[in-house]
Protein backbone atom coordinates (compact mmCIF):
# COMPACT_ATOMS: atom_id res chain seq x y z
CA UNK A 1 0.00 0.00 0.00
CA UNK A 2 1.29 3.35 -1.23
CA UNK A 3 0.40 6.26 1.34
CA UNK A 4 0.96 10.02 -0.12
CA UNK A 5 -0.28 12.56 2.60
CA UNK A 6 -1.45 15.83 1.01
CA UNK A 7 -0.81 19.28 2.50
CA UNK A 8 -4.02 20.68 0.74
CA UNK A 9 -7.20 18.89 -0.81
CA UNK A 10 -6.08 20.94 -3.45
CA UNK A 11 -3.27 19.16 -3.85
CA UNK A 12 -4.87 15.84 -3.32
CA UNK A 13 -7.38 16.21 -5.88
CA UNK A 14 -4.75 17.27 -8.85
CA UNK A 15 -2.75 14.36 -7.57
CA UNK A 16 -5.81 11.89 -8.43
CA UNK A 17 -6.99 13.60 -11.22
CA UNK A 18 -3.47 13.41 -13.09
CA UNK A 19 -2.81 9.97 -12.06
CA UNK A 20 -6.45 9.18 -13.67
CA UNK A 21 -6.15 11.16 -16.81
CA UNK A 22 -2.26 9.74 -17.59
CA UNK A 23 -3.70 6.61 -17.58
CA UNK A 24 -6.35 7.70 -20.47
CA UNK A 25 -4.27 9.47 -22.66
CA UNK A 26 -1.43 6.17 -22.16
CA UNK A 27 -4.87 3.95 -22.74
CA UNK A 28 -7.79 5.26 -24.52
CA UNK A 29 -9.89 2.73 -24.16
CA UNK A 30 -9.05 2.86 -20.40
CA UNK A 31 -12.43 1.09 -17.60
CA UNK A 32 -12.95 3.41 -14.40
CA UNK A 33 -14.44 2.63 -11.75
CA UNK A 34 -15.91 5.37 -10.10
CA UNK A 35 -17.08 6.89 -7.12
CA UNK A 36 -19.60 9.24 -5.41
CA UNK A 37 -19.96 11.77 -2.07
CA UNK A 38 -17.81 14.92 -1.26
CA UNK A 39 -14.35 13.56 -1.58
CA UNK A 40 -14.34 13.16 -5.36
CA UNK A 41 -15.98 16.33 -6.25
CA UNK A 42 -12.76 18.32 -5.99
CA UNK A 43 -11.32 15.15 -8.46
CA UNK A 44 -13.45 15.26 -11.54
CA UNK A 45 -13.21 19.12 -11.49
CA UNK A 46 -9.64 18.61 -12.25
CA UNK A 47 -10.09 16.02 -14.57
CA UNK A 48 -12.53 18.51 -16.50
CA UNK A 49 -10.03 21.31 -16.40
CA UNK A 50 -7.28 18.78 -17.97
CA UNK A 51 -9.69 17.05 -20.21
CA UNK A 52 -10.40 21.03 -21.14
CA UNK A 53 -6.77 22.00 -21.25
CA UNK A 54 -5.09 19.36 -22.65
CA UNK A 55 -7.34 18.03 -25.07
CA UNK A 56 -7.47 14.58 -23.27
CA UNK A 57 -10.61 12.74 -24.72
CA UNK A 58 -13.04 9.85 -23.26
CA UNK A 59 -14.78 9.34 -26.01
CA UNK A 60 -13.34 5.82 -25.41
CA UNK A 61 -13.56 5.54 -22.06
CA UNK A 62 -15.95 3.17 -19.84
CA UNK A 63 -16.83 3.99 -16.07
CA UNK A 64 -18.76 1.75 -14.00
CA UNK A 65 -19.90 3.34 -10.60
CA UNK A 66 -20.01 1.68 -7.37
CA UNK A 67 -23.10 2.33 -6.40
CA UNK A 68 -26.98 3.70 -6.25
CA UNK A 69 -29.87 4.40 -4.22
CA UNK A 70 -32.54 2.29 -4.61
CA UNK A 71 -35.70 3.79 -5.47
CA UNK A 72 -34.29 7.02 -6.88
CA UNK A 73 -34.83 8.23 -10.67
CA UNK A 74 -31.63 9.41 -12.22
CA UNK A 75 -33.23 13.24 -12.70
CA UNK A 76 -33.73 12.75 -8.56
CA UNK A 77 -30.59 15.25 -8.10
CA UNK A 78 -30.08 13.36 -5.06
CA UNK A 79 -29.36 9.79 -7.08
CA UNK A 80 -25.75 9.29 -7.89
CA UNK A 81 -26.39 9.14 -12.05
CA UNK A 82 -27.73 12.79 -11.02
CA UNK A 83 -24.22 13.57 -9.43
CA UNK A 84 -22.11 11.97 -11.81
CA UNK A 85 -23.85 13.68 -14.78
CA UNK A 86 -23.16 17.18 -13.01
CA UNK A 87 -19.95 16.61 -11.55
CA UNK A 88 -18.42 14.76 -14.79
CA UNK A 89 -20.14 13.46 -17.54
CA UNK A 90 -21.78 16.04 -19.16
CA UNK A 91 -18.48 18.09 -19.10
CA UNK A 92 -16.06 15.79 -20.89
CA UNK A 93 -16.76 13.86 -24.22
CA UNK A 94 -17.61 10.15 -22.81
CA UNK A 95 -20.86 8.98 -25.13
CA UNK A 96 -23.69 7.98 -22.63
CA UNK A 97 -23.80 4.56 -23.32
CA UNK A 98 -19.95 4.06 -22.11
CA UNK A 99 -20.98 4.80 -18.30
CA UNK A 100 -22.42 2.42 -16.12
CA UNK A 101 -24.10 3.26 -12.84
CA UNK A 102 -26.49 -0.20 -10.93
CA UNK A 103 -29.91 0.79 -11.81
CA UNK A 104 -31.77 1.37 -8.32
CA UNK A 105 -34.91 1.72 -10.22
CA UNK A 106 -35.00 -1.69 -12.00
CA UNK A 107 -38.11 -3.58 -11.24
CA UNK A 108 -36.21 -6.58 -10.85
CA UNK A 109 -33.03 -5.50 -8.25
CA UNK A 110 -31.87 -9.22 -8.36
CA UNK A 111 -31.59 -9.33 -12.29
CA UNK A 112 -29.61 -6.07 -12.00
CA UNK A 113 -27.38 -7.40 -9.86
CA UNK A 114 -26.62 -10.02 -12.39
CA UNK A 115 -26.61 -7.82 -15.15
CA UNK A 116 -24.04 -5.60 -13.95
CA UNK A 117 -22.00 -7.73 -12.25
CA UNK A 118 -21.82 -9.69 -16.25
CA UNK A 119 -20.48 -6.44 -17.32
CA UNK A 120 -17.79 -6.19 -14.76
CA UNK A 121 -16.38 -9.35 -15.69
CA UNK A 122 -16.11 -8.48 -19.25
CA UNK A 123 -14.23 -5.27 -18.42
CA UNK A 124 -12.25 -5.49 -15.86
CA UNK A 125 -11.78 -1.89 -14.07
CA UNK A 126 -8.07 -0.59 -14.42
CA UNK A 127 -8.50 2.00 -11.64
CA UNK A 128 -11.19 1.95 -9.09
CA UNK A 129 -11.54 5.30 -7.42
CA UNK A 130 -13.00 4.95 -3.42
CA UNK A 131 -13.81 7.32 -0.98
CA UNK A 132 -14.19 6.46 2.60
CA UNK A 133 -17.39 5.66 4.46
CA UNK A 134 -17.09 6.72 8.46
CA UNK A 135 -17.93 3.42 9.46
CA UNK A 136 -14.99 1.67 7.56
CA UNK A 137 -17.74 1.11 4.09
CA UNK A 138 -16.40 1.28 0.72
CA UNK A 139 -19.12 2.10 -2.08
CA UNK A 140 -22.49 0.78 -0.04
CA UNK A 141 -20.47 -2.14 1.39
CA UNK A 142 -21.46 -1.83 5.10
CA UNK A 143 -19.42 -3.63 8.00
CA UNK A 144 -21.07 -6.77 8.64
CA UNK A 145 -20.34 -10.18 9.78
CA UNK A 146 -19.82 -10.73 6.06
CA UNK A 147 -19.76 -9.10 3.25
CA UNK A 148 -20.75 -10.46 -0.32
CA UNK A 149 -18.40 -10.28 -3.04
CA UNK A 150 -20.39 -9.18 -6.09
CA UNK A 151 -23.31 -6.76 -6.70
CA UNK A 152 -26.00 -6.86 -4.09
CA UNK A 153 -28.74 -4.71 -2.57
CA UNK A 154 -27.85 -3.30 1.04
CA UNK A 155 -29.87 -2.20 4.12
CA UNK A 156 -27.91 1.25 5.01
CA UNK A 157 -27.04 1.80 8.27
CA UNK A 158 -28.47 4.52 10.39
CA UNK A 159 -25.35 6.07 10.80
CA UNK A 160 -24.77 6.14 7.44
CA UNK A 161 -28.01 7.67 6.29
CA UNK A 162 -27.49 10.29 9.05
CA UNK A 163 -24.10 10.74 6.83
CA UNK A 164 -25.70 11.38 4.17
CA UNK A 165 -28.46 13.28 4.73
CA UNK A 166 -26.59 16.55 4.53
CA UNK A 167 -27.29 16.16 1.18
CA UNK A 168 -31.24 15.37 1.24
CA UNK A 169 -34.18 17.81 2.56
CA UNK A 170 -34.79 16.11 5.74
CA UNK A 171 -34.16 12.33 6.74
CA UNK A 172 -36.92 11.22 5.75
CA UNK A 173 -36.00 10.99 2.11
CA UNK A 174 -32.56 9.60 2.71
CA UNK A 175 -33.18 5.97 0.63
CA UNK A 176 -33.16 2.54 3.12
CA UNK A 177 -31.32 0.43 0.56
CA UNK A 178 -28.80 0.90 -2.45
CA UNK A 179 -27.34 -1.21 -4.81
CA UNK A 180 -23.50 -1.79 -4.56
CA UNK A 181 -20.59 -3.41 -5.95
CA UNK A 182 -19.23 -5.92 -3.95
CA UNK A 183 -16.00 -5.48 -2.10
CA UNK A 184 -15.10 -9.05 -4.44
CA UNK A 185 -15.66 -6.59 -7.58
CA UNK A 186 -14.02 -3.63 -6.21
CA UNK A 187 -10.82 -6.12 -5.17
CA UNK A 188 -10.55 -7.01 -8.55
CA UNK A 189 -9.71 -3.61 -9.81
CA UNK A 190 -6.06 -3.34 -10.96
CA UNK A 191 -4.97 -0.40 -8.78
CA UNK A 192 -7.15 1.28 -6.16
CA UNK A 193 -7.04 4.86 -5.75
CA UNK A 194 -8.48 5.36 -1.96
CA UNK A 195 -8.75 9.16 -1.27
CA UNK A 196 -9.80 10.62 1.88
CA UNK A 197 -9.96 13.71 3.75
CA UNK A 198 -11.02 15.48 6.78
CA UNK A 199 -10.08 15.03 10.77
CA UNK A 200 -14.01 13.04 11.07
CA UNK A 201 -12.28 10.08 9.21
CA UNK A 202 -8.78 10.03 10.85
CA UNK A 203 -9.70 7.28 13.31
CA UNK A 204 -11.47 5.41 10.53
CA UNK A 205 -8.35 5.64 8.25
CA UNK A 206 -5.80 4.32 10.90
CA UNK A 207 -7.90 1.53 12.03
CA UNK A 208 -8.65 0.73 7.59
CA UNK A 209 -4.87 1.05 6.62
CA UNK A 210 -3.04 -0.17 9.63
CA UNK A 211 -6.25 -2.80 11.99
CA UNK A 212 -6.77 -5.91 12.03
CA UNK A 213 -8.64 -7.19 8.20
CA UNK A 214 -12.12 -7.70 9.33
CA UNK A 215 -15.77 -7.46 7.37
CA UNK A 216 -16.28 -5.15 10.76
CA UNK A 217 -14.33 -2.31 8.63
CA UNK A 218 -14.64 -3.42 5.15
CA UNK A 219 -11.96 -0.90 4.05
CA UNK A 220 -9.57 -3.04 5.93
CA UNK A 221 -9.45 -6.20 2.80
CA UNK A 222 -7.97 -3.14 0.60
CA UNK A 223 -4.79 -4.55 2.78
CA UNK A 224 -5.26 -7.55 0.89
CA UNK A 225 -4.84 -5.94 -2.61
CA UNK A 226 -1.15 -5.48 -4.56
CA UNK A 227 -2.16 -1.79 -5.55
CA UNK A 228 -3.87 0.44 -3.64
CA UNK A 229 -2.54 4.13 -3.83
CA UNK A 230 -4.06 6.21 -0.43
CA UNK A 231 -4.41 9.65 -0.87
CA UNK A 232 -4.75 11.61 2.69
CA UNK A 233 -4.89 15.28 3.06
CA UNK A 234 -3.42 15.86 6.44
CA UNK A 235 -5.98 15.73 8.68
CA UNK A 236 -7.14 11.95 7.74
CA UNK A 237 -3.71 11.08 7.97
CA UNK A 238 -2.69 12.61 11.35
CA UNK A 239 -3.30 9.19 13.59
CA UNK A 240 -1.16 6.94 11.43
C1 LIG B 1 -21.33 7.36 0.43
C2 LIG B 1 -20.83 6.61 -0.81
C3 LIG B 1 -19.41 6.16 -0.64
C4 LIG B 1 -18.56 7.32 -0.14
C5 LIG B 1 -19.06 7.75 1.21
C6 LIG B 1 -18.22 8.86 1.84
O1 LIG B 1 -21.80 6.51 1.41
N1 LIG B 1 -21.64 5.48 -1.12
O2 LIG B 1 -18.92 5.66 -1.88
O3 LIG B 1 -17.20 6.92 -0.06
O4 LIG B 1 -20.39 8.22 1.01
O5 LIG B 1 -18.64 10.10 1.37
P1 LIG B 1 -17.91 11.47 1.64
O6 LIG B 1 -16.80 11.54 0.67
O7 LIG B 1 -18.97 12.50 1.36
O8 LIG B 1 -17.47 11.47 3.05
Amino acid sequence: MEIIQFDTQQELDAYAARYITDLVKAKPQAVLGLATGSTPIGIYDKIVQIHKNEHVSFEQVTTYNLDEYVGLQPKNDQSYAYYMNSHLFSHIDIPAEQTHLPNGMAANIEAECVRYDAMLAAQPVDIQLLGLGHNGHIGFNEPDHGLSGGTHVVKLKPETREANARFFDSMDEVPEFAVTMGVGSILKANTIILAVRGADKAQIVKEALTGPITTNVPASLLQTHPRVIVLLDREAGRML
